[in-house]
């Protein structure tokens, strides 16, 4: 049994809660933040992370007793990895005090703790600030000494930092040497970052490297993930290929002016000093006067962000006045002067419920992520689309996944990345499914398409508006007055469900739809008997056969004469997809999407159905076979041609009539023999085969 301890200290209510969920919070902030600032591999939003930042923030504040100097909140960022030499900053790279509060009042709070720190009263004149943008990058200090870039460091812990000169050497923006003017020490801060173009670019980059195999490539999360990977490339060549830029926006060590070094009275002196020392800053800075004008700044970049060619994630507002700034000082590490306001975040952590597979108006299977309802770029989002099954993999997003979603603008919600750490072990993959989960017809993807598709078409209640229209157009069966308008009342009020429906339609039942006189009614019905009389090659074009036109109707129908010929008269019977290919005009995509339309069931039914409601065409006589230049003949092909791959030349001569065989034998007719041919050109030269080589073969072609 325990012996009770004599000497506890009763604790205050609730404390014992406080002590575990702080450790907590200590061990995640330590790990995120090394994941953060050391691997460059954030695992969650900045906005969790600074939402469990704040909540030991708070902690903290209410139980003093618990604050540590160990505390993440006691540090600015992560240890520098191990290869670069260590910096020791001469004055240390601060944090900002964040403004979590997106509306206006955010400025406002500022505006009011910066009058009350320099006891300023009611009436008194307005503070003067300046508004900068809030770079979304990672913390750089550039040291120039006579003129030189000597050194870039990165900001590390804000007291440490890492020797990263050579790979900020390649960055363009940046300075190599000052004017003469510039003081003998010159420290220039500002922010490391990627524009999005140059992002996308290496995206595509990384893509294509990773398509042709290439080990150990990813693509990148985000621009800053990006931009501070390169930052930390120990190949300096790595670091050029992402094309970094910079912004200023402070300084370091600098020359004091009794040694001669200049005199800033302002904020905006420096900025537009380092300006004129060739350092970019940003067009939008500018000065403002009291909260008013900086509610006004927020608002007015708010509204520009998206159009900005690189993210930023707030703006900055510090005081003009550097004798104010030194008035104003500094509460652990963070400026009173300064704060950094941010936009709603454009992303967010939720989880994933559902994927759901919605079918388009064209037939088209897209998953779509169902979503936890969570606020993301000002607006609550629970659907992010998945676009396609390679997309969909390429995430490999799970139900139940804890997954990154992104809306920036107006553009549609998406899946960034899931936490694959925090997925159940049992998370089955998501696979697309091979049937429509609107009609239950087979959904196909044809070779080189991305996307699955029904091959319900007339069937498929999700394309029937589409299928009718398409049916009724005046260069297939052709219905007159059947518009967009009127078969979305049918359809809608149920009226019609398939093809054949149309013709069951009754004075009543048209009657009773809205706007609908009897005069019209009676017309409709007149257009869908004149109907019922068409030709074979707008029957089968209004049937909307994938990848089906009119020309190509057209070919079908002369090709084979009658509606059986294409179809079949039963499924087993139809004409396989190398028969349809023999068609003019017809490849084997096309060949395929006809031959798998007339092998599902429904679109068999919808057939008949409407020549059981009595529409009719006239049939002809299957035109003649052309004779095949190579029908009888058999080829064996082997070795390496010089051009063509083996398959190519396979299908080729089967294209001719012709069959290829895998060996050789006294009944092969001709040997193709490339390159390195062994045992079978022996063969052949033993059996006296004809032996020809692939310019022979086109030869042949090109004369049947
Ligand atoms: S001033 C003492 N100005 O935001 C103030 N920082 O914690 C030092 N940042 O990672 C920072 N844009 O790199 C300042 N216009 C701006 C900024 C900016 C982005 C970053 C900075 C640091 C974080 C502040």
């Amino acid at each position: 049994m325990a012996t009770p301890d004599l000497f506890a200290q009763p604790e205050a209510p609730g404390n014992d809660k406080a002590v575990k969920r702080v450790a907590a919070l200590h061990k995640q902030l330590h790990e995120h933040a090394h994941r953060y600032y050391v691997l460059d591999e954030p695992s969650i939003p900045d906005a969790e992370y600074d939402k469990l930042f704040r909540e030991l923030q708070a902690l903290e504040a209410a139980h003093p007793e618990l604050l540590t100097p160990d505390s993440p909140t006691q540090r600015v960022g992560g240890k520098p990895l191990d290869q670069f030499a260590s910096v020791r900053h001469k004055v240390p790279m601060l944090s900002i005090r964040t403004e979590t509060d997106t509306e206006p009042t955010g400025a406002q709070n500022f505006d009011t703790r910066v009058r009350k720190e320099l006891g300023l009263k009611e009436g008194d004149p307005p503070v003067e600030y300046v508004a900068e943008l809030k770079f979304d990058g990672l913390a750089m200090n550039l040291r120039y000494e006579n003129g030189v870039l000597v050194q870039a460091a990165t900001r590390g812990d804000g007291e440490v930092g890492e020797d990263v000169t050579q790979n900020m050497r390649t960055v363009n923006q940046i300075p190599l040497k000052l004017p003469a003017d510039a003081p003998q020490v010159i420290e220039v801060r500002g922010e490391v970052y990627m524009r999005r173009a140059d992002f996308e670019a290496l995206n595509e980059r990384q893509r294509e490297k990773i398509a042709k195999g290439a080990k150990g490539e990813k693509t990148f999360v985000n621009p800053r993930n990006a931009a501070a990977g390169g930052v930390r490339q120990l190949d300096p060549a790595i670091a050029a290929d992402r094309k970094l830029s910079f912004f200023a926006y402070g300084l370091g060590e600098i020359t004091p002016p009794e040694q001669g070094g200049p005199v800033f009275e302002t904020h905006l002196q420096v900025l537009l000093t380092l300006k004129s020392w060739g350092f970019p800053v940003a067009v939008q800075t500018t000065t403002a006067l009291g909260a008013e004008e900086l509610v006004a700044f927020h608002k007015n970049i708010g509204q520009q962000r998206d159009a900005l060619p690189y993210d930023i994630d707030g703006v900055v507002y510090k005081v003009n006045s550097l004798a104010l700034q030194r008035q104003l000082g500094f509460v652990t590490r963070e400026p009173r002067w300064a704060v950094a306001h941010k936009y709603p975040a454009q992303e967010q952590l939720t989880t994933v419920l559902a994927i759901d597979v919605q079918v388009g108006r064209t037939g088209k299977l897209t998953p779509v992520a169902k979503l936890a309802p969570v606020f993301v770029g000002g607006v609550t989002v629970t659907n992010a689309t998945l676009h396609n099954e390679d997309e969909a993999r390429r995430k490999d997003v799970r139900v139940g996944d804890t997954v990154i979603v992104r809306r920036a603008g107006d553009v549609i919600p998406e899946v960034v990345s899931v936490l694959v750490e925090k997925r159940a072990k049992d998370a089955p993959q998501f696979t697309m499914p091979r049937k429509c989960p609107v009609c239950g017809s087979e959904a196909v993807r044809e070779e080189g398409e991305a996307d699955y598709r029904c091959t319900g078409g007339l069937f498929c209640g999700a394309q029937r508006k589409e299928a009718i229209l398409h049916y009724a157009h005046r260069r297939a069966v052709e219905i007159e007055g059947l518009g967009d308008k009127l078969v979305e009342q049918l359809v809608d009020a149920n009226v019609i469900r398939t093809l054949p429906d149309l013709y069951k339609l009754g004075l009543t039942s048209l009657a009773s739809l809205d706007r609908m006189a009897e005069k019209s009614a009676q017309n409709l019905l007149d257009a869908l008997e004149k109907s019922k009389q068409t030709t074979l090659p707008r029957f089968i074009f209004g049937l909307g056969i994938r990848h089906v036109g009119e020309a190509t109707a057209k070919a079908l129908a002369k090709h084979f004469g009658k509606l059986d010929g294409i179809m079949g008269v039963t499924a087993e019977d139809a004409p396989s997809t190398e028969r349809l290919a023999e068609v003019d005009d017809v490849g084997p995509i096309v060949a395929e999407s006809i031959h798998t339309f007339f092998q599902q069931p429904h679109n068999r039914e919808v057939v008949e159905q409407l020549r059981a409601c009595g529409v009719t065409w006239e049939e002809g006589e299957p035109a003649e076979r052309a004779p095949q230049p190579f029908t009888g003949k058999t080829f064996v092909i082997t070795g390496t041609l010089p051009t063509l791959s083996r398959d190519e030349a396979k299908d080729m001569v089967e294209a001719a009539g012709g069959k290829v065989a895998g060996s050789v034998s006294k009944k092969t007719d001709y040997v193709v023999a490339g390159a390195e041919a062994g045992s079978k050109l022996t063969k052949a030269q033993e059996l006296g085969i004809t032996v020809i080589d692939e310019a022979a073969l086109l030869a042949l072609l090109a004369a049947a």
